[in-house]
C-alpha cells in the first residue's frame, strides 16, 4: 500500500486518497458490484410482464433501464476507455435516452428481459477482466477518463441513479408489495432547536479535487452567502398536514402563479400517493397502505408545493448555495467538507442511504450525521428542493459528455440536494447536484425551509 491519507489513520476512501492502483481497483470493483446487486434485486422481484410494462408514462419500462445500464457501461468502459468495438451496434439507438422519450420506449423493439440481463452481464464480465489489469491515469489506457478511476466511478454512479429511477417505477407500480426492508432506526434523542443561524461570509462551493465528482459539481469557487436561518431537519408530514388543514391548497396567496395553475388543473390537495379515508390521511408506499406518519419528512411533493408551504410558514426555500454552505462549511477551519460530518464515507450511523430502508427516517434522526452548525439529515432521507435553477458554476466544462448536465442547464429545472433513502453513497456527496422539473412529484423529494437573518445577526 501507499502512504497516503490511509497511513495517517484518517478515514478517507481510496478514491479520494487518489493513490494506489490496487486501492482504486478494489473501490471500483466494490461500487460496481453493489450497483449490480441492487439492479438485480429491483429487476428480479417482478415477473417478465412487469419488466416490460410501462407503469407510468413518466417512466421507462424496467427492462429499458436494465439494458440502458449495460449499454452505457459498454459505451464508456469498453469503447471509450478500452477502445473496443460496439458489441451490439444495432441496439445503441434504442438505449440512447435522447433518441426516444420515456413515453415512447415501450413500443420500441427492446431486448427481452432474458436478453437484457445477459447483455448487461456480458458487458460486466468484460469490464471486470479489464479492471483486473487496469492502471489508472495517464500511464494506463484511456488517459484522462481513467484518471483516479473516474470512468468506473461515473458508470457506477450512473447505474445507481437508474436504480433510484427503477425504485420510483416500483413506487408507481400497482399491485401487491414485492419489496421490503427494515424500518430506519428512530430519532437519535433530542433534535435540538428547530432552526440554526448560519453566519454570513464566503465559503468554497463545488469541488475541483473530488476524483469522482461529476462535471456540474466543478470547479470549486468562492461564494458569498449572507447570514440566514435554516431548519435543522426536513419539513415533516405533521407540519405539512397543518398547512393542508389551514387551507394551504385553496389559497392562491401561497403559490407561485404556475404552481397555483397546477393545483387547479390537477385538483391537488395533498402529496402524491396520499388519500383521505374517514378523518385519517393514508398513503401507499411500495404496495403497502399505511397511515401518514407525522414525524416522517414529507416526500413526493413538487417544487411548487414546497415553495407554497414555505411561504405559508413565513419562510422560503434555501438557495442551493445556502444548502451547500450549511452542509459543508466548517467554521473552525474555514474549509468545505465532503459531508456534513466530515470527510468520512457515509455509514449507516451517518445517513439513510442506499435503499437500506424504504422510507425516510423520522425528522431529527442521525445526530452523528449533523453538520458543524447542527443541521441534520442533509444527506439521505429525502432529496431537498432548493430555490435555485440548475445553472453551471463559473468555469464549468462539460465532461465527458454534454448530455449529462449541460443540455439541462437553464430556468426550467430546479436543483435538488442531499440524496434520498434511495440514493447510494457513491452518488451522494455534499457537492452532488440533482435537478428536475418543478412540477415533478414521483421523485423522492421533500424540502426544508430557510429565512433571512435580521440585519446585524450573524454578520
Ligand atoms: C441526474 C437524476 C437527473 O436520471 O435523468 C441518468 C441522471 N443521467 N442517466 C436522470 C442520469 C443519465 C439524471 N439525474
Ligand atoms: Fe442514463
Amino acid at each position: 500500500m501507499t502512504n497516503g491519507p490511509e497511513a495517517t489513520g484518517t478515514a478517507v476512501d481510496p478514491a479520494v486518497a487518489g493513490t494506489g492502483a490496487e486501492a482504486l481497483r478494489e473501490r471500483a470493483v466494490s461500487v460496481l458490484r453493489r450497483a449490480r446487486e441492487r439492479t438485480a434485486l429491483l429487476t428480479d422481484v417482478v415477473e417478465g410482464p412487469d419488466l416490460v410494462a410501462q407503469h407510468s408514462p413518466l417512466m421507462s419500462p424496467l427492462v429499458w433501464d436494465l439494458a440502458h445500464i449495460g449499454n452505457q457501461e459498454e459505451l464508456w468502459l469498453l469503447r471509450a476507455v478500452a477502445g473496443r468495438d460496439a458489441m451490439r451496434p444495432d441496439i445503441d439507438p434504442l438505449y440512447d435516452a435522447f433518441e426516444h422519450p420515456r413515453a415512447e420506449r415501450p413500443s420500441l423493439p427492446l431486448l427481452a428481459p432474458g436478453e437484457a440481463r445477459a447483455y448487461a452481464a456480458e458487458v460486466r464480465g468484460r469490464v471486470l477482466d479489464l479492471l483486473a489489469g487496469a492502471e489508472f491515469g495517464s500511464r494506463g489506457f484511456g488517459a484522462g477518463l481513467t484518471e483516479a478511476g473516474f470512468a468506473f466511478g461515473m458508470v457506477a454512479q450512473h447505474e445507481q441513479q437508474h436504480d433510484e429511477t427503477m425504485l420510483i417505477t416500483h413506487q408507481l407500480r400497482k399491485g401487491p408489495a414485492v419489496l421490503s426492508a427494515p424500518e430506519p432506526e428512530g430519532a437519535g434523542g433530542d433534535a435540538g432547536p428547530d432552526e440554526v443561524l448560519v453566519p454570513g461570509g464566503a465559503f468554497t462551493m463545488g469541488t475541483s479535487d473530488e476524483p469522482w465528482a461529476l462535471d456540474n459539481e466543478r470547479p470549486a469557487h468562492r461564494r458569498l452567502v449572507p447570514a440566514f436561518h435554516l431548519d435543522t431537519a426536513p419539513v415533516t408530514c405533521g407540519a405539512y398536514l397543518r398547512f393542508m388543514a389551514d387551507g394551504g391548497y385553496a389559497d392562491p396567496r401561497w403559490w407561485a402563479p404556475e404552481g397555483w395553475e397546477l393545483v387547479r388543473r390537477q385538483n391537488l390537495s395533498a402529496p402524491l400517493f396520499w388519500r383521505r379515508e374517514g378523518g385519517t390521511w393514508w398513503r401507499r408506499r411500495f404496495g403497502v397502505d399505511e397511515p401518514v406518519r407525522e414525524a416522517e419528512p414529507v416526500v413526493h411533493v413538487s417544487w411548487y408545493e414546497a415553495d407554497a408551504y414555505a411561504r405559508w410558514a413565513g419562510r422560503r426555500l434555501p438557495t442551493e448555495a445556502e444548502w451547500e454552505k450549511a452542509a459543508r462549511h466548517d467554521p473552525g477551519s474555514g474549509r468545505s467538507r465532503r459531508y456534513p460530518w466530515g470527510d468520512e464515507v457515509p455509514g449507516p450511523r451517518h445517513a439513510n442511504l442506499g435503499q437500506r430502508h424504504l422510507r425516510p427516517a423520522p425528522a431529527g434522526s442521525y445526530p452523528r450525521g449533523a453538520s458543524p452548525h447542527g443541521v441534520r439529515q442533509l444527506i439521505g432521507d429525502v432529496w431537498e428542493w432548493t430555490a435555485s435553477d440548475f445553472l453551471p458554476y463559473p468555469g464549468f466544462v462539460a465532461y465527458p459528455y454534454r448530455e449529462y448536465s449541460e443540455v439541462f442547464f437553464g430556468s426550467e429545472h430546479k436543483v435538488l440536494r442531499g440524496g434520498s433513502f434511495a440514493a447510494d453513497e457513491v452518488v451522494v456527496r455534499a457537492t452532488f447536484r440533482n435537478w428536475d422539473y418543478p412540477v415533478r412529484r414521483q421523485i423522492f423529494a421533500g424540502f426544508r425551509t430557510a429565512r433571512d437573518a435580521a440585519p446585524g445577526e450573524g454578520a
